[in-house]
């Protein structure tokens, strides 16, 4: 694509930048005044969008409404949590009855006993849950049951793989690639990480035999490396590659657990990890969701009774509380029962890749990708299959953010800005759907004809 392109992707951009900002002022005095509070003047650096961060103030089923008032139709939901909607009559109910019991107790639940039984039910083929706050916590417990199961230190990542925060994972997420993603860190935590990349059988199969590591971690499907998923047969090798060697295969399912299925990506493709990671959707809803799910063989490392060493550390002042516990149990009885749902839906998404990929054609290709209720949107000359390609296959640098900008005054709203992530809900429609193709079909029009 010559400059003249990208010329009129910024003159069209500087347009829908002057609109953005007439619509959301109050946004923009928020983010001025919060800025100076709070640095970035949002909690999640992926949250702060261009020219300046949306605020939202009310949530509705499959919508959400900003502090000056425009509705979107949302295809972030609450950061993936909430597959049923963001407003589940039932949820509030459960709310209402938690509530009236006491949503924290600081003790062992009665219902922690029914909410493990819920998970379990959805992985059939796990033998023993562990709860933490979030995905990240849960990771950094499972780090430590594969070291202390193995007594081995490496770890290996997928490049663009991300499991949250921790130090030790926080490393090669963002092409080019250039390590650990924070300042602050200690290379104790960062130097046992090994990156490969997904999707490429030969590059795990070196990163084994020459560093022998603990465990593979990775998500299944990637989630913020660009909703890219294992070409066929993939998924299968690493487990077999990984049995092999003597490698721990560790799925991280926090995006992707009851989303692809209700038992996640265990079962959408038949493929069982050692350990599962949960959040999110998880958590049915509540601020507080993760989980570690595992063979007995491997979990017993977290139990002081049969564990003959020092046990690994999992917990947290609101860990297994009654509001997670209740809503979780709750969100996951539903889902198992849902099957015919998700089918719905991902029909809805696999129509929507049709008509996205159809809409794009050949001068301004898209490709749509993913599995199931995990979408992407690349604006690349060819299919990625991992997020190198996602980046350097891109025919523009700067369409990824015209195009949220464009769809985002015409009341579409996902993340991220640089690559467009689509986390439906089984409440999303064709309808839905159909609005991302109508806004991009008028992008792309106005970008030939200007
Ligand atoms: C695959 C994956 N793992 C881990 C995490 C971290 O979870 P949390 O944000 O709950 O700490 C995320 C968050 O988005 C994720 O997508």
């Amino acid at each position: 694509m010559g400059a003249s392109l990208e010329k009129r992707i910024e003159r069209l951009t500087r347009r829908e930048e002057e609109t953005y900002r007439s619509r959301t002022r109050a946004s923009l005095e928020k983010y001025t005044r919060l800025s100076r509070r709070m640095p970035e003047g949002v909690n999640y650096r992926i949250r702060r969008l261009r020219p300046h961060p949306l605020y939202i103030a009310e949530a509705r089923d499959v919508r959400v409404r900003d502090v000056d008032g425009n509705w979107y139709v949302d295809y972030w939901m609450g950061h993936g949590a909430h597959i049923m909607g963001h407003t589940p009559r039932w949820l509030g109910e459960v709310v209402g009855e938690v509530y009236s019991r006491g949503y924290h107790f600081g003790y062992p639940s009665s219902l922690l006993e029914d909410y493990v039984d819920a998970i379990l039910r959805a992985y059939p083929s796990m033998d023993a849950v562990k709860l933490t706050n979030t995905g990240t916590d849960a990771n950094n417990a499972v780090m430590r049951a594969v070291r202390a199961y193995t007594g081995r230190e490496k770890i290996v990542k997928m490049k663009g793989g991300w499991h949250g925060g921790s130090e030790a994972l926080i490393v090669d997420v963002h092409p080019p690639y250039r390590g650990v993603e924070t300042a602050g860190t200690v290379d104790c935590c960062v130097s046992s990480t090994i990156t490969v990349e997904y999707n490429d059988l030969e590059a795990l199969e070196r990163a084994l035999k020459e560093h022998r590591p603990a465990a593979v971690i990775m998500e299944p499907v990637l989630g913020a490396g660009g909703a890219i998923g294992p070409r066929p047969g993939y998924l299968r090798e690493v487990r077999r590659l990984t049995e092999e060697h003597g490698v721990l295969l560790v799925f991280d399912e926090v995006i992707t657990g009851f989303r692809l299925a209700p038992g996640g990506a265990v079962e959408f493709y038949g493929v069982e990890p050692d350990l599962v990671i949960l959040g999110k959707i998880v958590g049915g809803g509540s601020p507080s969701a993760g989980a570690v799910l595992g063979k007995w063989e491997y979990m017993k490392c977290f139990d002081t009774g049969s564990w003959s060493g020092t046990p690994c550390f999992v917990g947290g002042t609101f860990s297994g509380n009654n509001l997670t516990l209740a809503l979780g149990r709750e969100m996951i009885t539903r889902l198992l029962g849902m099957r015919g749902e998700y089918e719905r839906a991902r029909e809805v998404w696999r129509e929507f890749a049709r008509e996205a990929e159809r809409t794009c054609g050949e001068e301004t290709p898209c490709h749509v990708t993913g599995d199931s209720l995990l979408v992407g949107l690349h604006f690349t000359r060819r299919r990625p299959w991992n997020p190198t390609e996602a980046h350097e296959l891109r025919w523009s640098r700067e369409f990824n953010y015209l195009h949220h900008l464009y769809q985002r005054n015409r009341g579409a709203l996902y993340l991220t800005e640089d690559t467009a992530h689509f986390l439906p809900s089984l409440l999303h429609s064709r309808e839905h759907a159909r609005l991302i193709v109508s806004n991009l079909e008028e992008l792309l029009g106005e970008l030939v004809r200007s």
